[in-house]
């Protein structure tokens, strides 16, 4: 497996990551402070790391054939996202999700319901083109599953709408298909986030098939009232584990708690490399 870091986006590498889960049990955890939580400008930053991140990453042999990495696109504080298969050849080509017939119809439904691309974040279950327009291998679809759940994390969305089935099954971590689950939202952890996710059919099914696209309307027409439900209760995040010879500090010598912070949603900030 490719040893990814992340610490350039503010995340420990995944090794890291393992050896504080081995030493968790026998560990002393405390929430973290409120002024943990970034900033909508702090999350876009990092938001360009991860693609920077993305844009060398070799992880899987579909680097070998693509043209460009398509990390997705849109608003970096976004409360609505899509998150869609994989790109093809015009998304290759041109380095942006959903620009062909699919994404036509996704702008056209988003345009129904008083949204455009700069309001919303699209991104794909893997970043790099399949060749043919094959379906997703399991190997890649483990191999950038870590670009999306930091995606998720930092952009921190309310309602994250999967498109299709490889998105679907990937967030649920079941195999039920689209036809079963399209417009049954549930809460579910994508990364650390809570989410509602929310299944639809992928737009391209929807293309030739009317009744489809009529089940597909009718369940677009609801994403303003899931995003009016505000996110859901986050789980709780847990202070770093110290390395085992690291002293764990008392309670009573932790510093105190500073005031809360009230989120506050920047105004579309588009990120401007996509
Ligand atoms: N289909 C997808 O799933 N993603 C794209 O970006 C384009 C078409």
């Amino acid at each position: 497996m490719c040893a990814i870091r992340h610490s350039s986006a503010g995340r420990t590498s995944r090794c890291l990551r393992d050896r504080s889960r081995r030493g968790l049990a026998n560990r002393r955890r405390r929430d973290l402070p409120s002024a943990y939580v970034k900033s909508a400008s702090e999350r876009r930053e990092l938001l360009k790391a991860v693609y920077e991140e993305a844009r060398d990453c070799t992880c899987c042999p579909l680097h070998q054939t693509r043209t460009n990495v398509v990390f997705g696109a849109g608003n970096a504080d976004a409360e609505l996202m899509f998150i869609g298969e994989a790109p093809g050849a015009n998304e290759d080509r041109m380095g942006l999700p959903f620009v062909g017939q699919a994404g036509k119809l996704l702008d056209k439904l988003l345009g129904e319901i008083g949204l455009d691309r700069t309001e919303v974040f699209i991104a794909n279950t893997l970043k790099c083109r399949p060749p043919d327009n094959r379906d997703p291998h399991p190997n890649e679809i483990e191999a950038c599953r870590d670009y999306l759940d930091r995606q998720v994390e930092l952009i921190e969305p309310i309602v994250i709408c999967t498109l299709g089935n490889f998105s679907t099954k990937l967030l649920r971590a079941d195999m039920t298909g689209i036809s079963r689950l399209h417009g049954r939202e549930e809460v579910r952890v994508v990364g650390s986030r809570a989410v509602r996710l929310y299944p639809l059919y992928h737009p391209a099914a929807a293309l030739y098939t009317p009744s489809t696209l009529e089940t597909l309307r009718s369940d677009f027409h609801r994403i303003p009232e899931l995003l009016a439900l505000g996110p859901p209760a986050q789980p709780q995040i847990s202070e770093p584990v110290p390395d085992a010879d690291e002293p764990v500090p008392e309670f009573d010598e932790l510093p105190p708690e500073p005031p809360p912070v009230a989120r506050e949603r920047e105004p579309a900030a588009q990120l401007g490399l996509f």
